[in-house]
């Protein structure tokens, strides 16, 4: 499928990294960037009663299936790549949540108008994966009720280098029309404060940052 301003994802996305990700998900469990947007999460939801989930790019869901756990009471998948939400169903089944889980393929700016809004929104290492950004942002934003968490490359000069040396081998050795952009942060908590969300947490790691922006309570 090309789609998504000219990203291949369902190349690069395809079923076979699907599947390496989700039996290395089910041996380990969530790690790395997600490990810890996952703790930002549960540490901003309190002891809150009702919460409800919108992932946006989840691909083989770990997010999905360990707020499921923690008591979303509904979990809505969009992904741009087919072969990562095929999986999404037979997993929630199995994990017992599927009846609380809704799913819907394309690209989110595309699709938003048919997406309801959710507590908390994520986008795990997605944001790097769109050209526009600030579309990109500006939907998931106007869908969080509660947070928009995200997780993103380091805003520095050599995240940059390393990311034109990876999108040189993607174009030259895989052949794909697929690329991956360092998008300034300033530049994402500007969209976010636009859409009425204030940056509440930023933790950095060797290459991914999370960042969990938040809606006042005043104007929820
Ligand atoms: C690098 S993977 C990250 C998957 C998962 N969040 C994780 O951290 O393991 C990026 C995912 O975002 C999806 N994606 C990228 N841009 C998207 C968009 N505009 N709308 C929906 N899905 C998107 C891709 O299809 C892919 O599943």
């Amino acid at each position: 499928m090309q789609c998504c301003k000219g990203q291949a994802y369902d190349q690069i996305f395809d079923a076979r990294t699907a599947a390496r990700e989700l039996r290395a998900y089910e041996r380990r469990g969530p790690r790395g960037a997600t490990a810890r947007l996952l703790q930002a999460i549960r540490a901003g939801l309190g002891p809150r009663e009702a919460f409800t989930h919108l992932d946006i790019g989840g691909g083989v869901g770990v997010l999905q299936h360990e707020l499921a756990s923690a008591g979303a009471s509904q979990i809505t998948a969009v992904d741009a790549s087919g072969p990562y939400l095929a999986l999404l169903e037979g997993t929630a089944r199995r994990l017992g949540y599927a009846d609380r889980q809704v799913r819907i393929e394309g690209d989110f700016v595309r699709v938003a108008g048919e997406v309801g809004e959710a507590t908390v929104v994520t986008l795990d290492k997605v944001i790097c994966c769109y050209p526009d950004m600030p579309q990109l942002v500006e939907a998931a934003a106007r869908k969080a009720t509660g947070m928009l968490a995200v997780t993103v490359p380091r805003d520095a000069a050599w995240t940059r280098w390393l990311v034109a040396l990876l999108n040189g081998a993607i174009r030259y050795l895989l052949r794909q029309d697929f690329r991956v952009f360092v998008h300034p942060h300033a530049a994402i908590d500007a969209v976010a404060a636009h859409n009425g969300l204030t940056l509440s947490h930023a933790l950095p790691g060797l290459f991914w940052v999370v960042r969990v922006y938040t809606r006042p309570a005043a104007s929820r």
